[in-house]
């Protein structure tokens, strides 16, 4: 089948459904974010995206720090919710029953009930046009000690991770391979 062209658009999936925290543990808010993601491993960077409009960018903006949570297909619900109501109008931690722990590196709370958090701190804000680019320096990771195993290991496919693809949320599913494994070489047995 051919392909038909389109004009170009942000159609890029899967992504993330993150839940991004900001402000204050006195005044905190959280937003859903869905353009986000990896720039750069040695030093480690992010982005986020962010619509003036929204309650969320002058916080960002004004305090240089956010913090992005990993969502699960337990939190769907939430992770909607937080991107359709705004900070404006209302206390969403409180009327979705998040409860927030100060971070480490950063003064913005994270989400407990999220399984990883990332503590970015922005190193430029870059007008786009509809957005404002947030590109971060992550400067420390929170993990629920309940996916760390014996030997240190994170079980990040224990977590239950949710995406979003195209308007639409997708639980992760079934484990496909890891990295590299279509070149491995298949442990020869010896016991034969
Ligand atoms: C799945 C999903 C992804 C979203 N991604 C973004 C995004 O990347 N950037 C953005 O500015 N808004 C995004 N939004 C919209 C904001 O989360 C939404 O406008 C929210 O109400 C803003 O909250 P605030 O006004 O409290 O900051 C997304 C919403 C959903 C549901």
């Amino acid at each position: 089948m051919p392909k038909q062209f389109w004009k170009g658009s942000a159609l890029l999936a899967p992504v993330p459904a993150a839940l991004v925290t900001c402000g204050s543990i006195e005044h905190p808010n959280v937003l859903t974010i869905g353009w986000t993601g990896i720039v750069c491993t040695r030093p480690p960077m992010t982005y986020i995206s962010v619509r003036p409009e929204r309650f969320s960018h002058d916080l960002i903006k004004e305090s240089g720090e956010f913090v992005i949570n990993l969502t699960t297909s337990a939190m769907c619900r939430i992770t909607d919710f937080c991107g359709v109501r705004s900070g404006k109008d209302m206390n969403k931690i409180e009327k979705c029953g998040l409860h927030l722990s100060p971070a480490q590196k950063v003064s913005v709370p994270m989400i407990d009930e999220c399984p990883v958090s990332l503590e970015c701190k922005v190193t430029e804000a870059k007008p786009l046009g509809s957005h404002t680019m947030f590109l971060a320096e992550i400067v420390g990771i929170d993990v629920d000690e309940k996916y760390i195993d014996s030997k240190g290991k994170l079980n990040l496919q224990q977590c239950g991770l949710m995406a979003y693809a195209h308007g639409e949320y997708f639980a992760l599913g079934r484990k496909l391979g890891d990295f590299g494994w279509s070149v491995r070489k298949k442990k020869k047995n010896r016991s034969k």
